[in-house]
């Protein structure tokens, strides 16, 4: 029903993807992702200043491991130079794709002139676009993310089409589309009518769906609904790396099921093996994994009471105790339990801490 995704020479297959998600996709939640069906994931977003410098940080975001692939580098900065001689790092690092970020809200990025206020300014993001495309020099595909505009304004909308219009005459292999504006941040809905739109106008392009895709169902509603390519999961994957299979099983026409207990425990404690590893020990992990773990929370069968406990958390002791308490497979089902679309959970996430 669905044609596998590809981006330029990179086969992707299953038309669902992790998105960047800055705070999160860093190596282990690639790896649980991948371990669940994601065919492809995208590292958080980073600013291509910082990753032309030398240190240790450098060094973890340019170690790409034969497992990760393929994996998708995603920039932010305002200087097309820089952009540019990051874009190589990113490849010679070996990232299969590089993603161009004009799409972050966070005032602090705006104030910068990065990520979604270069919408406001076809010039400089389409010298980006190309400063990309030179540095890559056919390498690896250039993908670019955009939201649908910076406001809702006539000249917001026409500067978004001449960036799209602009991206894809030099040479960018895909868009992702993320139809909200700068200025609402992430209140209000994604707006799908206008990806739809998007999609029809750009018919012979690769053009990816983002927003509001909390379920399985709302991933294959937006595939169906808008005609895009692909989708990327956002907020719909965070402590639910399932979501992947889910999507899987409803585009194999099979009823989604829920995750048991002991799926998510092993999922959490292999994440937490993993991050213990990428950041060098248990007290260095453990803000990243219990920031997973309370998203974990959303998804149990008591989601109130599970999050304050992984709230609590204060040691590694802790976490793997109350990770093991939680999500006893003791309580679990003998009967797998059917994903119902009204039981979805729709995740909570304040405005502030995202960046696309
Ligand atoms: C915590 C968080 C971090 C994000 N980080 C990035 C990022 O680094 N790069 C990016 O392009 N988008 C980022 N985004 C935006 C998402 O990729 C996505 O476009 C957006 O959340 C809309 O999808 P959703 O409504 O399904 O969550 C982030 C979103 C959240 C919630």
């Amino acid at each position: 029903m669905f044609l596998p995704l590809s981006l330029g020479r990179v086969p992707i297959g299953l038309p669902v993807v992790q998105a960047a998600l800055s705070g999160y996709s860093d190596l282990p939640m690639r790896t649980i992702a991948r371990a669940h069906g994601a065919p492809y994931a995208l590292a958080e977003v980073v600013l291509d200043a910082l990753v032309l410098q030398r240190g240790k940080l450098q060094r973890r975001i340019l170690s790409v491991p034969e497992h990760d692939h393929p994996v998708g580098g995603q920039l932010m900065g305002s200087q097309p130079h820089t952009f540019g001689a990051a874009a190589r790092e990113l490849v010679r690092a070996g990232y299969d794709v590089v993603d161009i970020n004009f799409g972050c809200p966070v005032n602090k990025v705006l104030g910068r002139r990065r990520g979604g206020w270069l919408l406001q300014d076809p010039t400089t993001a389409l010298a980006i676009v190309d400063s990309v495309l030179q540095a890559v020099a056919g390498d690896a595909p250039v993908t670019v993310k955009m939201r649908r505009g910076y406001d809702d304004s006539p000249t917001a909308e026409a500067d978004f089409f001449a960036i799209l219009e602009g991206a894809f005459l030099r040479g960018v292999t895909a868009v992702t589309v993320h139809p909200r504006n700068v200025v609402q941040k992430y209140v209000g809905r994604s707006r799908w009518e206008f990806l739809a739109r998007v999609r029809r106008q750009f018919q012979e392009r690769t053009i990816l769906g983002s927003g509001d895709l909390f379920s399985p169902f709302d991933v294959v509603d937006m595939l169906q609904q808008t005609g895009v390519a692909g989708v990327t999961m956002a907020r719909g994957c965070i402590g639910n790396p399932f979501a992947f299979t889910q999507v899987q099983q409803l585009l194999a026409g099979r009823p989604a099921l829920v995750p048991t207990l002991r799926q998510q425990r092993d999922a959490l404690l292999e994440h937490w093996r993993l991050a213990v590893a990428f950041y060098g020990g248990e007290a260095a992990a453990l803000s990243s994994v219990r920031m997973h773990a309370i998203k974990y929370a959303q998804y149990h069968p008591s989601p109130v009471q599970a999050r304050e406990r992984m709230v609590a958390v204060r040691s590694p002791v802790q976490l793997v105790a109350t990770v093991e308490e939680l999500f006893d497979p003791a309580l679990d089902q003998d009967v797998a339990k059917v994903l119902r679309r009204e039981d979805a959970v729709v995740p909570a996430m304040s405005a502030g801490d995202s960046c696309g």
